[in-house]
């Protein structure tokens, strides 16, 4: 049998909201403890929303595609304000179960990163990970994020606490 091909990686465009939020549901089931957001109240659940948000400025997602078939994704998210513009967020970092272990993973982040080396005036990139989810931090070591701090009692999933580490990746000096 041959190996699944790798996937074509890309930004989505607006066209691509309901694949997203097909996605983004399975995440949030898949994974209850690697996402803050919960299926009934996610606004990345809400179709017209990302519709709008991917149409804007300072919103990305990068999708993993094989062929029509959206099968992973990182989103960012920059700051408003003046004094916090400078920052942007990384989230919904997530690879179908049966595809990961492939580089997808790498590719998505390293994508959103050089996404937001292109917004002007940008210098920080943040993220957070649960502290029990090992491979993603791995992950965001290995493209250059650094740890700067453990939350503890972040998030309580079907009764057990997990902690929260916080990472940066400066991307342009001051
Ligand atoms: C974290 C996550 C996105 C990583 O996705 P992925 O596609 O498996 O990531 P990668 O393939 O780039 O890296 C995973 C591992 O495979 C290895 N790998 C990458 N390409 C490989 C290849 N061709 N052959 C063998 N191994 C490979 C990597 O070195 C890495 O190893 P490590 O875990 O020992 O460090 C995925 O595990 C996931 O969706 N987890 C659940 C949700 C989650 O935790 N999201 C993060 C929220 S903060």
């Amino acid at each position: 049998m041959n190996p699944t091909p790798l996937p074509t990686v890309r930004a989505l465009t607006p066209s691509d909201a309901a694949a997203y939020v097909a996605l983004r549901r399975a995440m949030l089931l898949d994974t209850p403890r690697a996402f803050a957001a919960d299926p009934e109240t996610d606004r990345g659940s809400d179709e017209a929303g990302v519709r709008t948000s991917l149409a804007g400025p300072g919103y990305a997602i990068v999708g993993a595609f094989e062929g029509e078939a959206l099968i992973g994704a990182a989103g960012i998210i920059r700051q408003s304000g003046r004094k916090l513009m400078h920052r942007a967020y990384i989230w919904g970092v997530w690879v179908r179960p049966d595809r990961r272990g492939r580089g997808i993973g790498e590719q998505l982040v390293r994508r959103t990163i050089e996404t937001a080396r292109g917004w002007s005036d940008l210098r920080v990139l943040c993220l957070s990970a649960n502290a029990e989810q090992p491979a993603a931090i791995r992950l965001y070591e290995r493209v250059g994020f650094k740890a700067w701090g453990v939350e503890p009692a972040m998030l309580i999933v079907d009764g057990v606490e997990y902690g929260e580490v916080h990472m940066q990746l400066r991307v342009r000096s001051g």
